[in-house]
């Protein structure tokens, strides 16, 4: 192969493998997005916009990472499906209100999402 030749399909690979993966991060992004206003219109009442929950109310603070760690994902999306009777308030189930892959996108874009550094 001509070096030059050589250098342009480096150079083609490249981006599309950049192009490729912009694609592919871009699916979660939209979901994630749309899985956050979810929250802040049906969860923040109770769980803050900020995921840190109001002692008052008994929420946990999403933004604690033992908190997180004490959790599987399975066991949070089994939450909001069916609810959590809580010290003080009860937590409706969304099951039926809210679709499983919302229920899904939820827990693991936003209820993760305030664990991790920013
Ligand atoms: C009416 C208030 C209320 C609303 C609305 C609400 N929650 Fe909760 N949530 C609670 C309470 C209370 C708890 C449990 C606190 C406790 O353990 O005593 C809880 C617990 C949780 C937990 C932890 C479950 C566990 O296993 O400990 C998750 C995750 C959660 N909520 C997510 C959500 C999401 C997502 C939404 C919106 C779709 C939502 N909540 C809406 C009140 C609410």
């Amino acid at each position: 192969m001509h070096p030059l030749t050589r250098s342009a399909v480096t150079v083609f690979t490249a981006a599309a493998l950049s192009a490729g993966a912009a694609a592919f991060a871009a699916a979660p992004t939209a979901n994630c997005q749309r899985a956050r206003q979810t929250f802040n219109d049906r969860c923040a009442m109770c769980h803050g916009e900020n995921g840190k929950g109001y002692a008052a109310i008994h929420t946990p603070n999403f933004t604690d990472r033992q908190w997180q760690a004490k959790h599987t994902t399975s066991q949070l999306i089994s939450a909001v499906e069916h609810g959590v009777k809580g010290k003080g308030v009860t937590m409706p189930a969304f099951k039926g209100q809210l679709s499983k892959a919302q229920i899904e996108s939820l827990v693991k874009c936003v209820v993760r999402g305030f664990a991790k550094k920013h």
